[in-house]
């Protein structure tokens, strides 16, 4: 695992209250790329005040040598490699080695990490009643929560989250059985049997066999669609410290196992606003209908009394083009014309919304840009993926970069439980009021 570089800035950043006129001396701390950050550790205990910062807008939640967004400039990287040339050059599983042991793999470690994940692909048969207990209009995303979350009770045996070996197969086993459960989720929703993995097939190459094969026939694959789902994978393996990232490093600082940490991962980014922006994309685009309507929902997008945002648009951190919807709609476009479907609605008013939108002082002044979620359901429609199966595919991608995260923070020796604390703005201590005075 190659260890981070942070090196210690030779200075420090003073604080004065100029309430009590003392003055603090705050290290600052820089990095191998990006913003340094004030190391503020020691600040409760010398102050006896906190920080303030809800949505961590501008608090560096961790110290990491696995992904670098340089939100200004359009820029991700993964262990320093750039996400078009990983997307352009690489596979999903070359880069899952990458994000989780920090070097791209020499072909024998391609080979043999390959046949690790290949051989945890089936799950333990019982996994399969418990599915069978859902109701078959279940949420897949809830399905995905719940199985996940009970895998912890399948797979006891290698747990010891403090035993690297041990740690090592808990995440060949998720990256292994995400899929067979995402295609298992969606051939139950439709009736359908469940098809078994294959050791024979590569990562995609299975995932799409799984999903869409039926026992009557034989299913062809198409290597445009394994290229395009492969391509899709790595554009969502990791992002930094996203919400669903955040949440898999706070559940983990507990010790819990990794199989319930990446259950809590999966809750977080079910929410529109993180990874279900891909499912709100389509269904936005199929509520704006056609070009015409475009200028009423821009309005509305923009009208504070309007609950309604542009779905794909805008990112916490992208104040540019978000690099991954670049690679995305290129790849749209290349799925869509194999298929013959370039003519494809969404898709050309997709296109319309963003030139529109780009072109709008509202979205300009606020850096509003399509991010990574605003093409890649129309990727996912034009394979026949449902649209509320999109949400679970960004979580069978993004397992790699919640385990690859989470593996880092238990690594780290001086990892402690997160414990957050807050500004209290309730009442101060009062008297019990016994029921008959209420
Ligand atoms: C992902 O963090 C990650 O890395 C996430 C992710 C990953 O790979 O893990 O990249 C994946 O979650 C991508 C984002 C998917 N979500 C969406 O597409 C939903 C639509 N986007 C918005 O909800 C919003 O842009 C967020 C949630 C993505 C970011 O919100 P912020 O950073 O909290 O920004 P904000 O809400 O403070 O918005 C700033 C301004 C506001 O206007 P003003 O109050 O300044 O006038 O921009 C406006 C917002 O109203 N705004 C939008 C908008 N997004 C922001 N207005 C209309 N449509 C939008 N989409």
């Amino acid at each position: 695992m190659q260890k981070s570089t942070k090196k210690k800035a030779d200075y420090t950043l003073t604080l004065s209250d100029n309430k009590t006129g003392k003055s603090f001396e705050l290290p600052v701390l820089g990095g191998t790329l990006g913003p340094s950050v004030i190391d503020i550790r020691r600040l409760y205990a010398e102050t006896g005040m906190f920080t303030y910062d809800p949505g961590f807008t501008s608090t560096g939640s961790a110290e990491s040598a696995i992904t670098y967004i340089d939100g200004e400039n359009g820029v991700l990287l993964h262990r320093g490699y750039a996400i078009e040339h990983l997307a352009e050059h690489s596979n999903f599983l070359e880069v899952c080695y990458l994000l989780l042991y920090g070097e791209l793999p020499n072909s024998e470690e391609n080979e043999q990490f390959t046949h690790d994940v290949t051989y945890h692909s089936m799950l333990n048969e019982q996994v399969t009643y418990f599915l069978r207990g859902f109701r078959r209009d279940a949420p897949p995303m809830a399905i995905m929560i719940g199985v996940v979350g009970a895998l912890s009770a399948f797979y006891h045996d290698n747990i010891d989250i403090n035993d690297p070996r041990q740690r090592d197969i808990t995440e060949h086993r998720l990256l292994a059985k995400m899929p067979t459960i995402a295609a298992m989720a969606y051939k139950y929703s439709i009736g359908q049997p469940f098809i078994y993995p294959r050791n024979d097939l590569s990562y995609a190459e299975n995932f799409l066999h799984m999903m869409f094969a039926v026992p009557a026939e034989e299913y062809v694959i198409s290597p445009v669609l394994v290229r395009a789902i492969d391509r899709l994978f790595i554009l969502h393996a990791d992002h930094e410290q996203n919400a669903s990232t955040s949440t898999v490093r706070l559940a983990g600082s507990s010790g819990a196992n990794p199989f319930a940490c990446i259950a809590a991962g999966i809750a977080s980014l079910w929410g529109p606003a993180h990874g279900g922006a891909n499912e709100a994309v389509v269904r936005m685009l199929q509520q704006i209908g056609n070009v015409d309507q475009i200028p009423e929902f821009i309005s509305r997008a923009k009208d504070k009394d309007d609950p309604f945002r542009l779905m794909g648009f805008g990112h916490r951190v992208y104040k540019n083009y978000d690099p991954r919807a670049i690679v995305m709609r290129k790849s749209a476009h290349e799925v869509l014309e194999e298929l013959e479907s370039l003519d494809e609605p969404l898709f050309k008013l997709a296109l319309e919304l963003e030139r529109i939108a780009l072109e709008d002082s509202y979205f300009i002044e606020r850096k509003l840009f399509p991010n990574v979620d605003f093409y890649s359901g129309i990727i996912l429609r034009a394979m026949g993926v449902p649209t509320d199966l999109f949400t679970v595919l960004f979580a069978v991608a993004r397992t790699v970069g919640w385990l690859a995260q989470w593996d880092e923070m238990i690594a780290d020796p001086g990892q402690k439980i997160g414990r957050p604390r807050q500004l209290y703005t309730g009442p101060a201590e009062r008297d019990f009021v016994p029921m008959e005075n209420r």
